[in-house]
């Protein structure tokens, strides 16, 4: 049909008007959509390959920067024309120079740092590689679990959630809960329940040398990593791991359990709840933190509610399908659904303890 012209609509075979700015609105949306969805295989190979990284030690031309990374300089060119237009990496026309920011720099050539985005993109590739075994869960409504997605998920799971608990963890959450922070400076007992690769394991073990952290997760590939992670960091000797589900992970006495970015996956999160409080001490916390989220589909509709339902539509809600329990809570599940879980499980305080632009933190105590 021609935009701004009657025509027939498909839908009803009625007589549509194209309305030019709305189309123009859209086209101008897709656009973007498009590119970005193109540019995110450019930005991890930017991050597999050091490109970034080679940038931010100075401005460079594209001949240059390929000779610092050992690349061919014609990919490195398309690449960084490609990431000039995306606004990710500088230009200078009189000087044909690239550089990076000192913002473009720290959002995207330090993974270490607070702030890492190439994790996220590795984290959504990996996650569309199961688009073919999604749209058939569509048609059966079958699950797929965790372990079931490509490695990039995991490892993209890690270095899209790490920077936010190394800039929050232990400066704001565990002091944002009640009493905690002194019961694990005095050497307490911490379960990280659905713990991943390890990164806030790793991050409690370095900030409380003498509390005790057990790690589960019911992924034994993630939990191998998560024993390299914490070898690495020196903290092998007080974070301990094993592959178990949230619904049995070992232990009980606990001063504090921790559930990061994880409750919402599981297909029984009012079992896994029940767990975590039986093994908790009489007197202690579970600190949940989930994706931030309002309570209902419009409070969500905005860019943040965008990444976590497309995200959760391929891998949060899948993976709670292929568990039993009946639950599927979904990336954006809101704080009233997370407060029922824990009331279901017999936590009878609950609270809303700190909250970042993507993070929401509760604590529940028993
Ligand atoms: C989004 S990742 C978060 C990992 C880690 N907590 C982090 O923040 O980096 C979700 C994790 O939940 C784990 N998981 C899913 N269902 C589980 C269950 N029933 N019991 C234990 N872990 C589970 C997955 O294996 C995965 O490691």
């Amino acid at each position: 049909m021609v935009p701004g012209q009657a025509g027939t609509d498909p839908r009803k075979g009625a007589i549509m008007t194209i309305d030019q700015d709305k189309l123009g609105e859209l086209l101008g949306r897709f656009v973007g959509d498009l590119g970005a969805t193109l540019a995110a295989g450019s930005v991890v190979v930017g991050h597999r390959l050091g490109l970034y990284r080679s940038l931010a030690e100075g401005p460079a031309t594209a001949q240059e920067v390929a000779r610092r990374t050992g690349t061919d300089p014609r990919y490195v060119t398309e690449w960084l024309c490609g990431q000039a237009a995306g606004g990710y990496v500088s230009y200078d026309p009189a000087t044909e120079q690239f550089s990076l920011t000192e913002e473009q720099a720290f959002a995207l050539a330090d993974p270490g740092g607070p702030l890492y985005l190439p994790g996220a993109f590795v984290l959504a590739l990996g996650a569309l590689r199961a688009e073919s075994q999604i749209t058939d869960a569509f048609r059966t409504g079958a699950g797929m679990g965790w372990h079931e997605h490509h490695e990039d998920v995991f490892s993209g799971c890690e270095m899209f959630f790490r920077p936010g608990y190394v800039a929050n963890l232990t400066s704001a959450w565990i002091p944002a809960l009640e009493g905690v922070e002194d019961k694990l400076a005095a050497g307490g007992r911490v379960a990280d329940v659905g713990c991943g690769h390890g990164a806030s394991t790793v991050l409690l073990a370095q900030a409380y040398p003498t509390a005790r952290i057990l790690g589960s997760d019911y992924h034994q590939a993630s939990i191998d990593t998560a024993r390299k992670r914490a070898a690495d960091a020196g903290v092998a000797d007080r974070a301990r791991f094993e592959a178990a589900s949230a619904q049995t992970f070992s232990g009980t006495g606990y001063d504090l359990a921790a559930t990061f970015d994880c409750l919402h996956d599981m297909g029984d999160p009012v079992g896994a709840a029940r767990h975590i409080r039986q093994a908790l001490d009489a007197d202690g916390t579970w600190l949940i933190v989930e994706p931030l989220a309002g309570d209902t589909l419009a409070d969500n509709l905005n860019p943040v509610g965008r990444v976590y339902y497309s995200g959760s539509t391929f891998v949060c809600v899948p993976n709670a399908r292929s568990q039993p329990g009946g639950y599927a809570l979904g990336a954006q599940a809101g704080e009233a659904a997370i407060r029922q879980v824990a009331e279901r499980a017999g936590f009878t305080r609950f609270r809303r303890a700190a909250e970042t632009p993507f993070n929401a933190v509760f604590e529940a105590r028993p």
